[in-house]
Order: C-alpha cells, then sequence, then structure tokens
C-alpha cells in the first residue's frame, strides 16, 4: 500500500486585500487548502473568485489574467471557531490590528501557526497581547508589489484584477519558532512565492521602514510626485529618514550600511531612476494609490518615531516639520 500524502495545511488569510489574494494564491499553490477571514461586504463578491495578473511573466504574459478560486470564505469568528487550521496569516494594515477582533479571532484559532506581516515590533506585541503565543508567531515581511489594477490611466489589462510582482534576490523572510518558520517557508516556496528564514525580521523590517516612511511623506508632501520630490522635498525626507534610523537604532542596534547610503538623497534619486525603469508597473502611480490608501500607517510609525525620539532626548525636527505639511490621513 502506498503511503499517505502529506494532507493539506488549513490556512486562514486573515483580509483578501492586495496582500492577502496573493499570499492566499501562493499558499493554494503550494498545497495549502485556503480559506479568507473578510468582512461580511466582501464576502459573496469574493467567493466566486478573482482575477490576478503575476507580473514576473513575459510582457505579452503580464496582462492575461490567471483566474484564484476554490477557496472558502468566512467572516465570523464563530465560523473560523468551528473549523480547525494550521496556519493563519495576518495581512491586514498595522492600524487595522487593533480592535477588539483580534483577541476574538485569536481565541478562535486554537494553536495554528500564526504568521504576521505587519511591519513594526509594536504590530507584534500587539497581536501577542491579543492571545497568541511567542511559541507560535512567525514575523514575515512583505516585500513585494500588489495593487488593485487597473491603476488610474494603466490600459493594458482587459478587466480588474490584483497585479502583482515580486522583485528579484527579495525572498520574503520570516522568522520565529524553527518548526514552524520551516513549514511556513516550505509551503510559500512550493507556491512560487519566494521566502527564506531570517534570524529577526522585527528588526530587519525597522531600518528599511524608517527610511522609507520619511520619504514617503516628503513624496506625499510632494503631491506622489517624483519629480517634485526631488526639487523640492527630497533633502527634508532625507533628514527625516536619518533622524528615524537614529531612533531605530537606538532600540535596534547598529545601523546596516545600504539602509545608511539609502538616507543620502543622491542614492535615492539614482535609485528612483533605476526603479523606474526595472520595476513593470507605473510606480509613481502605484506609490500614490497605495500609500494614500494605508495613509494612517505611515502617520502612525512617523508619529511613533516622534515620541520615541524625543523619550531618547533625539533629534527629530525633521520628521515634525515632514508631518507638519502633510493632510490629515484616512480615518481607519
Ligand atoms: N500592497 C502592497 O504592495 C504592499 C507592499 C508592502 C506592504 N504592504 C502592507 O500590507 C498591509 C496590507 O496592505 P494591502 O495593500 O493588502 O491593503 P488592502 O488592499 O487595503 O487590504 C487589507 C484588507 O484587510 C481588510 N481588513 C482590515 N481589517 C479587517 C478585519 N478586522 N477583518 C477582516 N478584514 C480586514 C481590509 O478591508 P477594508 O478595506 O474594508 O478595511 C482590506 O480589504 C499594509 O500594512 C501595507 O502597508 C502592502
Amino acid at each position: 500500500m502506498s503511503a499517505s500524502p502529506e494532507p493539506s495545511p488549513r490556512v486562514l488569510v486573515i483580509g483578501a486585500g492586495a496582500v492577502g489574494q496573493v499570499y492566499g494564491r501562493h499558499a493554494q499553490l503550494g498545497g495549502g487548502a485556503v480559506t479568507f477571514f473578510v468582512r461580511a461586504k466582501y464576502a459573496a463578491d469574493l467567493a466566486g473568485g478573482v482575477d490576478m495578473y503575476p507580473l514576473n511573466r513575459s510582457r505579452s504574459q503580464r496582462t492575461v489574467p490567471v483566474r484564484f478560486e476554490g477557496f472558502a470564505v468566512v467572516s465570523t469568528a464563530a465560523e473560523v471557531a468551528a473549523r480547525r487550521w494550521d496556519l493563519v496569516i495576518i495581512t491586514v494594515s498595522s492600524p487595522a490590528l487593533r480592535g477588539p477582533w483580534l483577541a476574538e479571532l485569536v481565541a478562535a484559532v486554537g494553536d495554528a501557526t500564526i504568521v504576521a506581516l505587519q511591519p513594526g515590533r509594536d504590530d507584534r506585541d500587539t497581536i501577542l497581547a491579543a492571545g497568541a503565543s511567542a511559541d507560535r508567531l512567525v514575523s514575515g515581511m512583505i516585500t513585494l508589489i500588489s495593487y488593485s489594477a487597473p491603476l488610474p490611466d494603466e490600459t493594458r489589462f482587459p478587466r480588474p484584477g490584483m497585479a502583482y510582482w515580486f522583485p528579484p534576490l527579495t525572498p520574503a523572510p520570516f522568522s520565529g519558532p524553527d518548526t514552524r518558520v520551516a513549514a511556513v517557508v516550505a509551503l510559500f516556496r512550493r507556491g512560487k512565492l519566494p521566502a527564506k528564514r531570517d534570524r529577526d525580521v522585527p528588526r530587519a523590517v525597522a531600518f528599511p521602514s524608517a527610511v522609507m516612511m520619511a520619504y514617503l511623506v516628503a513624496l506625499e508632501n510632494a503631491g506622489w510626485s517624483f519629480r517634485r520630490l526631488v526639487r523640492e522635498t527630497i533633502q527634508q525626507g532625507a533628514q527625516g529618514a536619518r533622524e528615524a534610523l537614529a531612533v531605530i537604532g537606538h532600540r535596534e542596534g547598529r545601523v546596516p550600511l545600504g539602509i545608511r547610503l539609502v538616507a543620502r538623497p543622491r542614492i535615492l534619486r539614482m535609485g528612483l531612476w533605476f526603479a523606474r525603469r526595472a520595476i513593470p508597473l507605473p510606480l509613481e502611480t502605484y506609490l500614490a494609490y497605495h500609500f494614500t490608501k494605508v495613509g494612517d500607517q505611515t502617520r502612525e510609525f512617523v508619529a511613533g518615531y516622534i515620541a520615541r525620539g524625543r523619550e531618547a532626548g533625539l533629534p527629530v525636527d525633521a520628521l515634525v516639520r515632514l508631518t507638519a505639511a502633510l493632510p490629515p490621513g484616512p480615518a481607519h
């Protein structure tokens, strides 16, 4: 008699937005039985399946939709508690983590591995405070770009769908308890989502996030225009990035050299020049669209750097000036 095949891991993906759909699709491709937990208003539309545009394909293939279906959809903690889970992937933004729903959900998923993709160490603390134990919590960093296509002025797709791109040589890192991290990395590798183990993802994320958040505020203050960023706000963004890095370095230790370099305007200008040519999507429009959508998250991160910097007696003047020029963010 042949050995019975490995059972499919039962995967619950929390949130079916740009990131949730991609992790869900690749968990399914890796052999997972995928269920989405979504707000009730999205359940019916999602249940029939979605079109997706993986952009890591040849130019002619990129605009051909692939159908993602064959998953279940639930929208209450009671439905979650009624089933058993091996893996739970939380894909909502940092501010969306807060609220009683998280503790209800954590209580409902039994002893499943919980993967947190939110960028901050504070986010990890929020999930622990909601009842997840550290011995089953895996931290992951999102390295992909995904968005609800088409973006304004994007005419290449035949119909709406989720477009996404994995940057080369940048596998998504995961850290946490060994056997749980190994299972997560193996699932995603089987499903062709580039993934690797890392020692400490919250630390690895903290530095690039600090630089990115300061530059994002500078870009928002430049009306989401690269041209205006380079002409008007890049210096202030770079100064803010250095301040935010010092705040993170105070807690996490030495700032990696590569990250310090990006906090120099000349290096960012070169990076932008290269990125616009190498990334197969309209980068400027994507940044405007995505970071308007998660504008509350950016504001929260920068406010956190300012508060922690003040506590530690570090300079935060550039960060304060950057945020003072921002329009208010969306309420969550
Ligand atoms: N997209 C990217 O390229 C990218 C890249 C790197 C990092 N990230 C990060 O990944 C996170 C998610 O981004 P995203 O682009 O996937 O955002 P998104 O498209 O807005 O998806 C998040 C989804 O989660 C849902 N949600 C929020 N709270 C929920 C709850 N309590 N229960 C169930 N669903 C809930 C949201 O619903 P509502 O809209 O109704 O609130 C939304 O559908 C953010 O932190 C973002 O910065 C994204």
